[in-house]
This record gives structure tokens, C-alpha cells and sequence, in this order.
């Protein structure tokens, strides 16, 4: 099934065991994926090099934020909690906080001005957002003309294929990980939509050059596109 929507209380829930996570989020992020995320994030880190704006959405504690290399980079993440980590990752790590800006807020109601974006993207966040259609609208809205946008995640697959990542995320992921937050996610899979599903409802927001480019074996995805006026 693909899903636009994700009811209020489910959401809510959602973000608690997300911010439980956020102690073990990288940890658990990486034994789940081999150690292969950094690699797929290497790819939005690329990106960010020569845009001058960016916005990461579902910033959550910073993992990618810190890394990205535009002049500016805005991270919205409706939890405060997840903010307040990765301002003291940026302490750890001696990087100036300087050009980061944390907006708490949700995708789905940016407050930030029109046309200020010359890249958006969302990292392992896009199949957290509780109506994602109207963040899409929202992420368009925010992006000059020519700004890109990317997103980053586990590929939903409405065939025996996705069932496999399915019990990969609900019954593998937590031996390997030694935690339960894989559960949760494995309940987020079952609600996401698939890349072509989201695709379709990019370009009937009115983004152009709309591409899918799936990695490891159509286990993770990257949705590209373009505002082009
Ligand atoms: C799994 S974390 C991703 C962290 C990071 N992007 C990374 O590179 O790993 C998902 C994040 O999405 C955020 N999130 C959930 N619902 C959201 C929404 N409606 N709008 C924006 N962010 C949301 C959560 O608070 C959480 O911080």
C-alpha cells in the first residue's frame, strides 16, 4: 500500500522512539546497513558542494547536517531534542556552528521564506513525514528556480521483495542491532510508499527532471528533482 498520510497519535509515537534512538541512532544505523549508510550520504554531501543554500529536512541530530558543504545550512527537525544533539555533536567535533541555522518545525509547515533553497534534501526522514504531500508542496515552495531536491531512504517495494526488507527491518535488524527501534521503522516501511509513487506526486507538485536511481540491490533509493519555472 502507498501512503501519503500518517495518523497524528502513530506520529507522535513515532518521534518518542525516535528520540529514545538518539543515543545508539548511528550506532544502530550502521549495523543495520552494514556501515553502507555513510556511503548513501556521501551522495547528498556531494551534492551540497557548490549550492550555496541548504536545507536539510528530518535533520534529526545531525549525521548528515554536519556534513553537508553549502555556505549556509538550515536543519528543520520538529524535535527540539534532536536539535539540541546536534548542536553538541558541532561542539564535539570543533565545527563552527556559525553557518547552521535550527528551525523547529515539521516539514509539512517550513518557516522559512519562498525561494531561498538551492538545495533541499531529506536523509533517512522522508517516510517519518506525517503528510507528504503537503511537505513536498512545502519543499517546493522553499526552493529557488534551478534548486535542487533530493531524497535519501529504504526503498518500499509493494511485491515479495518488500516483504523480504520488511522481515529484514522487523525480525533481523533488532538481532543485529541488540535494539528494538528497528521494530518501529519496520512499521514506518510497511506505511512509505514506493519511489515511483513519490515520484508521480513530485511532478504534480510541479517539480521537473523528476529520477530515481535505487542502490544496493533496489534496497535504498534516491529521488532526485528539480524546481525549474
Ligand atoms: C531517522 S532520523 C534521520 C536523521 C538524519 N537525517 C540522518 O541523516 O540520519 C528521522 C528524523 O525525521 C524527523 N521527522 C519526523 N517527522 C518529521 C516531519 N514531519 N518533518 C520533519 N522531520 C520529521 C525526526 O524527528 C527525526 O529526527
Amino acid at each position: 500500500m502507498d501512503a501519503l498520510k500518517i495518523d497524528s497519535d502513530e506520529w507522535k509515537n513515532l518521534e518518542n522512539v525516535l528520540e529514545e534512538m538518539i543515543p545508539h541512532y548511528d550506532n544502530i544505523n550502521s549495523r543495520m546497513t552494514f556501515g553502507m549508510d555513510k556511503k548513501w550520504r556521501k551522495i547528498l554531501i556531494n551534492e551540497s558542494c557548490n549550492k550555496e543554500v541548504a536545507v536539510e529536512i528530518g535533520s534529526g541530530p545531525g549525521t548528515l547536517a554536519m556534513m553537508l558543504k553549502s555556505e549556509k545550512i538550515f536543519c528543520v527537525d520538529p524535535s527540539a531534542q534532536m536539535h539540541k544533539i546536534a548542536r553538541e555533536r558541532l561542539k564535539q567535533a570543533k565545527i563552527s556552528p556559525e553557518k547552521f541555522e535550527f528551525i523547529t518545525a515539521p516539514a509539512e509547515k517550513i518557516p522559512v521564506s519562498n525561494n531561498v533553497a538551492d538545495f533541499v534534501c531529506c536523509a533517512f526522514a522522508f517516510r517519518d513525514f506525517y503528510d507528504k504531500k503537503k511537505a513536498l508542496t512545502e519543499i517546493y515552495r522553499i526552493l529557488k528556480n534551478n534548486g535542487k531536491f533530493m531524497i535519501l531512504d529504504i526503498a518500499k517495494h509493494n511485491n515479495i521483495y518488500g516483504t523480504l526488507i520488511y522481515n529484514y527491518i522487523k525480525h533481523i535488524a533488532p538481532v543485529i542491532t541488540g535494539s528494538d527501534a528497528p521494530k518501529m521503522l519496520a512499521k514506518t516501511y510497511n506505511a512509505f510508499g514506493t519511489p515511483e509513487y513519490y515520484a508521480d506526486i513530485m511532478k504534480e507538485t510541479g517539480f521537473k527532471n523528476v529520477q530515481i536511481r535505487f542502490l544496493n540491490f533496489r534496497t535504498i533509493f534516491v529521488l532526485s528533482a528539480e524546481k525549474r519555472i
